[in-house]
């Protein structure tokens, strides 16, 4: 299964939900490989955190080469591929497009994160001439104090969005992300009770819910 997460804007959460979600699939017993087509190589940065850190298990990232498409389709269908895509690299955006089983995109709550989602879209369109894999989106780093709208709003605009499918199960804005980047650690790792690995769990399970508990 090949899923990418994906969205044109800069520091939406792509790196961040593929670190974490690549471990959560660990965790549950699945064979995992990621792929970092970012330039700034983000995700091979924590994997190294990670590996110097010596937590396990360890997270296998690969960085993009001209043979991205055989890479990609190389690997065995049990294997859960992570592919993280920004627009630095946008020919490696597309064909990992092409390839992809599913696409989950992280929108912040905010309207240039959501012009950058429709732009996204757009270009979704052109790579597969219409036939788009399974896009689903969700609102990251969403506000936590309850009088503020924008999240809804944003998600409410998801919902409106043709082809694309609402997770409704937000990540909000919690300093132990951040932490989870530079530690190379994942949320759930760092504390079994807290409230960013609780609302992880569920969105995680929301994806993948053949392995839920
Ligand atoms: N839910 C969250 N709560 C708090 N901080 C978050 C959350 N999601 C991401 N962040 C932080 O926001 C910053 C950007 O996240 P990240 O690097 O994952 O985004 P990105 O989409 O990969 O960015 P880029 O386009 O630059 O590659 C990081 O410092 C990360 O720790
Ligand atoms: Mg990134």
């Amino acid at each position: 299964m090949i899923t990418l997460i994906a969205n044109l804007k800069g520091g939406s959460g792509k790196s961040t939900v593929v670190f974490n979600l690549g471990l959560w699939l660990q965790m549950k017993g699945q064979p995992v490989v990621a792929y970092d087509l970012d330039p700034q190589q983000t995700l091979i940065d924590v994997a190294e955190v990670r590996r110097e850190e010596g937590y396990a298990p360890p997270l296998q990232v690969y960085p993009p080469r001209d043979t991205l498409q055989e890479d990609l389709k190389y690997h065995p269908k049990n294997v859960q591929v992570l592919v993280d895509v920004g627009a630095a690299n946008l020919d490696a955006m597309k064909v990992a497009i092409k390839s992809s089983d599913q696409i989950i995109i992280p929108v912040p709550p905010s309207q240039p994160d959501v012009w950058a989602t429709q732009r996204f879209l757009d270009i979704v369109d052109d790579a597969t001439n219409g036939n788009a894999p399974k896009l689903r989106a969700f609102v990251n780093r969403a506000d936590t104090h309850r009088q503020v709208r924008e999240s809804d709003d944003t998600e409410e605009v998801i919902k409106q969005l043709p082809g694309i499918n609402l997770i409704p199960n937000r990540l909000f804005q919690r300093t132990v992300f951040r932490r989870s980047l530079s530690e190379g650690m994942a949320v759930f790792e760092m504390s079994k009770r807290s409230k960013a690995t609780e609302e992880f769990n569920l969105f995680a399970e929301y994806i993948f819910p053949e392995l839920g508990q």
